[in-house]
């Protein structure tokens, strides 16, 4: 039996500098600690919980599948209810073009799904990748991400990716004929929140376009709600050839999907025949989760969140401390002076209930994404406990 000892000494951790909170519950925008501490979400798990924590529709619609089946078999070989309506819900929201749906169970796999179908699509090699970019840590996925250090330490990577500026017209011209597909996060996460001109998404789309290179838009951070509409891409007017999406779509169970035409589904699966399987892609659980997820993203009242979010943003520019605040819906990054402020800002906040976190790549800020469904009065809250954060790191500058 594992004891209390065996605990403490973290089997299952990932990293030398954990939170070092335990977890006793979570609903809505709180998660409930064991010590009886109440912490306000303000990152939704690194995007996940965009409907908060246990929405009582989501925790139905797992309850009522868990009395019908678990695992049966997967992709297609049984029809099975779950994955039909989580499938049929993301298309009916998405352009007719993307007409075809292959779960995974990642965002990393869904993004090792979307090259390997670009490259099986068009018959070229070459990959073209944006600096700036996170796209996980498979080996796939974590060819086509940009920051150096994470990757050294496993080269060599995948063959045949390269790197193009960010929102940068010049390098546009850089893909040619040569190359199957141009990897994009739709508004950069891991990067800090950067989000793209108008402009150069449409000269990106129409240089794909021109050179039969398909487009594939990562939205697994930036997708389901996250920026204020439903996908990212519907910002920009333009639509990919294929989206990857993951975190938020599983509802708070572990799931993936790209998402493409049918005719090009079609030649993943046939050749060779059964060219990208996972045995648990598709679980009739997760695909539960993302069905009722996927309504409660119709319901989610943008206008109001984008208030709520704008108010935040400018509290946030107003004071001495922040540098800079990047924000698209309830996607923002509160740029500081270094990364030891920010350090203080994530350890004062959380002692003070508010969860606010790191990015990877992008050391002077940290990140707020709360819940798409936080009300109002759990914004202003949140709003003043980062205000005296702030100010708590300010006093201790200036001393
Ligand atoms: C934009 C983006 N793409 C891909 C991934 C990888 O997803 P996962 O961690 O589920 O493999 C992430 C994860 O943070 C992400 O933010």
């Amino acid at each position: 039996m594992l004891t209390e000892q065996l605990l403490n000494d973290g089997l299952a951790q990932t990293t030398l500098h954990p939170l070092n909170i335990r977890v006793k519950s979570a609903s809505g925008s709180i998660i409930l600690l064991d010590d009886g501490r109440e912490v306000i979400d303000f990152v939704s798990g690194i995007g996940v919980s965009s409907f908060g924590h246990s929405h009582p529709e989501i925790i139905q619609a797992l309850k009522n599948q868990i009395d019908q089946h678990l695992h049966v078999m997967v992709y297609g070989e049984m029809r099975q209810e779950s994955q039909d309506l989580a499938a049929a819900s993301l298309c009916s929201i998405l352009p007719s073009s993307m007409d075809a749906v292959y779960f995974v169970n990642s965002g990393a796999e869904a993004i090792d799904g979307a090259l390997k179908l670009s490259r099986n699509c068009t018959k070229r090699t070459r990959i073209m990748a944006v600096e700036g970019g996170y796209h996980g840590n498979t080996f796939g996925a974590l060819s086509v991400s940009s920051n150096e250090a994470r990757k050294a330490p496993f080269a060599p990577m995948v063959p045949d990716v390269d790197f193009m500026e960010w929102n940068d017209h010049g390098a546009l011209q850089t893909i040619d004929e040569s190359f199957a597909a141009v990897i994009v996060e739709t508004v950069q996460g891991d990067a800090g929140i950067r989000i793209p001109s108008v402009k150069w998404m449409h000269a990106l789309r129409n240089r794909c376009t021109e050179k039969g290179v398909l487009l594939i838009l990562d939205e697994i951070q930036c997708g389901m709600g996250r920026t204020g509409k439903p996908f990212a891409f519907e910002h920009f007017s333009i639509e990919p050839d294929v989206l990857c999406l993951g975190k938020a779509l599983g509802g708070g169970l572990p799931m993936g999907a790209f998402v493409s035409s049918k005719a090009r589904m079609r030649q993943l699966a046939t050749s060779p025949e059964l060219g990208h399987i996972t045995t648990f892609g598709g679980h009739p659980l997760p695909c539960a989760s993302s069905a009722a997820a996927l309504s409660l993203l119709k319901k989610i009242d943008f206008p109001a969140m984008e208030e709520r979010a704008g108010n935040f943003q400018s509290r946030m520019m107003a004071h001495e401390l922040v540098q800079d605040v990047r924000r698209i819906g309830a996607y923002i990054a509160v740029e500081l002076k270094d990364a030891a402020s920010v350090a203080f800002c994530v350890d004062h906040a959380l002692k003070n209930g508010l969860l606010i976190y790191y990015f990877l790549s992008t050391p002077n800020a940290f990140r707020v994404a709360p819940p798409l469904t936080m009300d109002s009065d759990t914004w202003l809250k949140a709003t003043e406990l980062m205000c005296q954060t702030l100010d708590a790191c300010a006093l201790i500058e200036s001393t």
